[in-house]
């Protein structure tokens, strides 16, 4: 059982995970129009998290017998400035999800929806490392200040990204 506001909720965080992925394939499209292989292979992984994302709400929607409705997905950009202004990008969108899992958290809590919190207590974990990924990469993007070198080491580091 869960509640209609609650349901209502979820089924808006997994459009906001698929929107997500696009906004990261967006990413993919540019840094491969740019040739730097490695960032793209990196948010293409991160792409397919988000998609991992969307699953796990859309799971247990079905799991608690209430049917996932899916909404329009944004039209992401492909095009951005450089490889900093494409993570600060990515780093601000997290902070956005971040944001909208607490609310959901703070919902599931005051509705008393127990089995969502439990069930989104890993996204509020999840939340943490998505942030420091992106500050993490931002933060070697500042130092490298666009020195074509450091650049080249970094997407050579981040081509190493696993699954
Ligand atoms: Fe699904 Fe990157 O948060």
């Amino acid at each position: 059982m869960i509640s209609k506001k609650m349901l209502d909720a979820i089924n808006e965080q997994i459009n906001l995970e698929l929107n997500s992925a696009y906004i990261y394939y967006g990413m993919v499209a540019y840094f491969e129009a740019e040739d730097y292989s490695g960032m793209a292979h990196w948010l293409n992984i991160q792409a397919k998290e988000e998609l991992e994302h969307a699953q796990r709400l859309f799971d247990f929607v079905n799991e608690v017998g209430e049917k996932v409705t899916l909404g329009a997905l944004d039209k992401p950009s492909v095009d951005y400035k450089d490889p900093l202004d494409v993570f600060k990008a990515g780093l601000e969108h997290e902070k956005f999800i971040t944001a909208s899992i607490q609310k959901l958290y703070e919902l599931a809590k005051s509705e008393k929806q127990y089995a969502a919190e439990e069930m989104l207590r890993w996204f509020i974990n999840e939340q943490v490392e998505e942030e420091n990924n992106f500050s993490h990469i931002v933060t070697l993007l500042e130092r490298a200040a666009g020195k074509s070198g450091s650049l080249m080491m970094i997407d050579g580091k981040l081509g190493q990204r696993e699954e």
